[in-house]
């Protein structure tokens, strides 16, 4: 009796101090046991974390799409929390083995339009978007209701060399789509935005202009910026995002990544104008958009010889305090990435990274390893908690009130059995329901397909 009451007080007293949350299991969904399956830049295509949105929540439906082993596109729907999934397929099959070209799913608030782009790397775009209404319509879910494939986004050209399709909400229920255009290490940052009707072009925001000269003495004068997010909160737009330079001679070793440095830019006109962190003015976009020589926009900076990975996560939180997840292999591990695959894998950390609104940025290593080259994905929930999906679906957290310290592992997937292939793609629009659904795929080998799951979490429950 005794000792039982000794248990409960402590826990007691633990749960007001701020234990670090929790996350309970609530489903796990298959939703094709025959995903395609292949690794090409470490990752595979239907689970990235660039990914806006692989798997999309909006009102009482969650939308997801993926392919098929016989290379289909297919977009599925459930109503949620536990209607059973519809799918179909859309007339369009992935065009070749490359695991940038991902599905992108958006929706446009005003008309209840679903859109999808896809199918891109550096390339023209695939478009479709579906007849109003059906996001919240639950009409039935089938192919006819979605218009022709284009390689222009609805009215709009965004030229032929096209990746990273995204659809982002803005706080006024415009729906925007963020891309690159050009290549890796010689791209530029894009914005389009769609008012119910027609899409218009907003234009680049970060260019690939500029000359940088690198720890070892080597200049380069080409790059794009890679972005770990393009997320609104109470207004405000934050972006934060890593330099990838094209002469790979700024690296101590030909087998790192050029990455280099973290960067923060915000913007207070759904992208049109840009300030830094200390709130200079530095970049309009169409006409100035901010490159690498632009002053004050390093908030955390780190040479490209270590390993640093592009396009991890960011979330912002009720304070309008921007939080990111940025990994590399840190300097006690040596100060030269020669392989980032198996030096990320062996010796690559996380790093929470946050602005406090006052403007200082703060960095704390997550205490568990990556053992993985691939990324993780921060989400937090409506009390400032945060939850990181690190690679095989490791739920790590850490409380607000302990002021994001008490790192713990809420869920290990690894020995939850679910053999997920490392990166996962997480649904950020659901967070506010108080749910983290998370996209992942079965590892497999060579090109054997292998089963798409959606499996969902109360937070903190
Ligand atoms: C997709 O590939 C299948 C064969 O697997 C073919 O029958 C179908 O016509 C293709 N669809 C398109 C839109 O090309
Ligand atoms: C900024 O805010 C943080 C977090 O509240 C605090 O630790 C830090 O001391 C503040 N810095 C300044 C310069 O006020
Ligand atoms: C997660 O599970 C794996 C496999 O059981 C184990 O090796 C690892 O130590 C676990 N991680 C933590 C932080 O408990
Ligand atoms: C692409 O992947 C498919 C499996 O989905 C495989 O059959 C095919 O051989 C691969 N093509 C190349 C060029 O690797």
């Amino acid at each position: 009796m005794l000792w039982l009451l000794f248990i409960s007080l402590v826990s007691t007293l633990f749960a007001l101090c701020g234990a670090a949350p929790k996350v309970t299991q609530i489903s796990n969904s298959l939703l094709d046991s025959n995903g395609i399956f292949f690794v090409s830049f470490d990752g595979v295509v239907n689970v990235n974390s660039f990914q806006l949105s692989g798997v999309l929540t909006f009102g009482n439906y969650q939308f997801v799409g993926w392919y098929t082993s016989s290379r289909a596109a297919i977009l599925a729907r459930r109503q949620l929390p536990s209607g059973s999934w519809s799918t179909f397929q859309l007339p369009h099959n992935l065009s070749t083995n490359d695991s940038h070209n991902v599905i992108a799913l958006g929706v446009s608030p005003s008309d209840g339009k679903i859109h999808v782009a896809l199918d891109c790397h550096s390339t023209q775009v695939f478009y479709t978007s579906s007849e109003a209404g059906l996001a919240t319509s639950g009409a039935s879910w089938e192919a006819s209701r979605f218009g022709t494939i284009t390689t222009t986004i609805g009215n709009l050209n965004v030229g032929t060399v096209v990746t990273y399709p995204q659809f982002v909400i803005t706080p006024d229920n415009l729906l925007q789509f963020v891309y690159r255009s050009g290549i890796s290490g010689n791209g530029a940052t894009q914005l389009a935005e769609y008012n119910g009707g027609t899409w218009s072009n907003v234009g680049s925001w970060a260019s690939g202009s500029g000359t940088y000269t690198s720890t070892n003495g080597v200049q380069s004068t080409a790059r794009n910026l890679y972005i770990h997010g393009f997320t609104y909160r109470s207004g405000s737009l934050q972006v934060t995002g890593t330099w990838r330079e094209q002469n790979s001679a700024v690296m101590c070793n030909s087998g790192g990544l050029t990455n280099h440095d973290t960067v923060f830019i915000s913007s207070a006109d759904k992208g049109r104008t840009w300030k830094n962190s200390a709130g200079s003015n530095v970049g309009t976009s169409g006409s100035s958009p901010v490159n690498v020589n632009t002053a004050g926009l390093i908030v955390d900076s780190l040479n490209a010889d270590h390993g640093l990975m592009n396009q991890e996560s960011q979330d912002i939180d009720s304070a309008g305090q921007l939080h990111a997840i940025i990994s590399y292999v840190p300097g006690r591990f040596g100060q030269c990435v020669t392989n980032y695959v198996t030096d990320r894998t062996n010796n690559g950390r996380a790093f929470h990274l946050y602005r406090s609104s006052n403007g200082t940025w703060t960095k704390v290593e997550i205490p568990f390893p990556l053992n993985a080259v691939g990324r993780s994905q921060i989400v937090m929930d409506s009390a400032d908690n945060i939850y990181v999906v690190m690679p095989f679906v490791r739920i790590v957290t850490a409380s607000k009130s302990s002021g994001w310290t008490d790192w713990t592992m809420a869920f290990n997937g690894t020995s939850a059995g679910l053999n997920a292939f490392g990166e996962v793609t997480v649904d950020r629009a659901r967070i506010s329901q108080g749910v983290l659904s998370i996209l992942y795929q079965l590892s497999s080998t060579g090109t054997t397909p292998s089963a798409v799951h959606v499996i969902d979490f109360q937070l903190n429950g």
